[in-house]
């Protein structure tokens, strides 16, 4: 599907990183937005932000975990531009909970955002783009949807992400339906995903405590995601895999490369090896004796 002036884009996750350099781009592109996130003050600092001749960008406060609200931003969309061309179910978290030791909320919001955002996502928007006759749906997974290693909630949705995502594709092809998907997996990105914990949401409780290391494997974390690839290259490459009606949207290779060699291991059924050399990182050998010296009692 081309990208032109008055086709309509829905982004969540909108007003931040990924999600609103997507809206940054269909905005160039002369589409009208609208921009969805739980975050209402940035999403309104960032809906100011799309001054594009011709465009309208409108903000709906939105938590993607809530069908209801997904099903009335739908509503919203099509009310106010009367067709839905393009939806990025973008919006994601990530915790520093233990997912075994730790209190079970982590899970409920990580799975709530990631899994049930798309899900959501994908229910509400769906039905519009099959009556109006097209339109493309991208879910944002990541190259954790590919290989697990950056912990167990955030793993597991983005896994089903991919999956969901690629049933999706194949549902579509098998039954005709007139749309395009795709999926975007990738490393690392420079956002603000580090501080996802900002979106922790009172009707969880207290935030769960960090788990064992957390800190620690967070802060390599928050370094790689700082020195990553620019929110507006990823989004070029969106705009380009739904011109191009591709599937998988796969800004780092080197990431590629490593899940690669991980279904080499399963092909081969051997054991995983534990842990996972990301790139971009110091070796998983060399973070796990940071976590042990710092539980080490101090020599005396
Ligand atoms: N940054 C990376 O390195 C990276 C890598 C792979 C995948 N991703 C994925 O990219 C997507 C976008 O994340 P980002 O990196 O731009 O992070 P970000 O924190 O900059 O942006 C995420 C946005 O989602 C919003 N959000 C959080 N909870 C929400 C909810 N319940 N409902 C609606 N909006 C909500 C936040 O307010 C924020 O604006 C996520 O799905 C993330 O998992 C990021």
């Amino acid at each position: 599907m081309k990208l032109v002036a008055g086709k309509v884009a829905v982004v969540t996750g909108a007003a931040s990183g990924i999600g609103l350099a997507l809206a940054e781009r269909f905005a160039r592109a002369g589409m009208h937005v609208v921009l969805a996130d739980v975050d209402e003050a940035g999403l309104a600092t960032a809906t100011e932000r799309i001054a594009e001749p011709g465009v309208e960008a409108h903000a709906v406060p939105t938590d993607v975990s809530d069908e209801a609200a997904v099903q009335a931003l739908a509503a919203t969309a099509v009310e106010r531009f009367g067709a839905v061309h393009v939806v990025c179910n973008n919006a994601g978290v990530s915790t520093r909970a233990d997912p075994w030791f730790g209190p079970l909320s982590a899970w409920t919001w990580v799975m709530g955002v990631n899994l049930w955002g798309v899900i959501h996502g994908v229910r509400a928007f769906l039905p519009h783009l099959v009556a109006q006759g097209e339109g493309h749906i991208i879910n944002t997974a990541s190259m954790a949807g590919l290989m697990p290693g950056a912990g167990a909630s955030y793993d597991a949705t983005k896994h089903a992400v991919v999956a969901l995502s690629e049933d999706l594709y194949g549902t579509a092809q098998q039954i005709g339906l007139p749309i395009g998907v795709s999926v975007l997996c990738p490393g690392w990105v420079r956002t603000n995903i580090a501080e996802a914990n900002r979106n922790w949401p009172d009707h969880l409780g207290e935030e769960p405590p960090a788990g064992i290391g957390a800190d620690i494997i967070r802060g390599h974390f928050r370094r790689a995601i700082d020195e990553g690839m620019p929110p507006a290259v990823v989004a070029d490459l969106v705009a380009d895999s739904i011109e191009a009606e591709r599937f998988w949207v796969l800004p780092h290779p080197e990431f590629v490369d490593v899940a690669v060699r991980r279904w080499h291991t399963i092909a081969d059924g051997n054991n995983p090896e534990g842990t996972v050399d990301f790139p971009g990182l110091p070796s998983s050998a060399q973070i796990i004796e940071e976590v042990r010296a710092s539980l080490s009692p101090p020599a005396p």
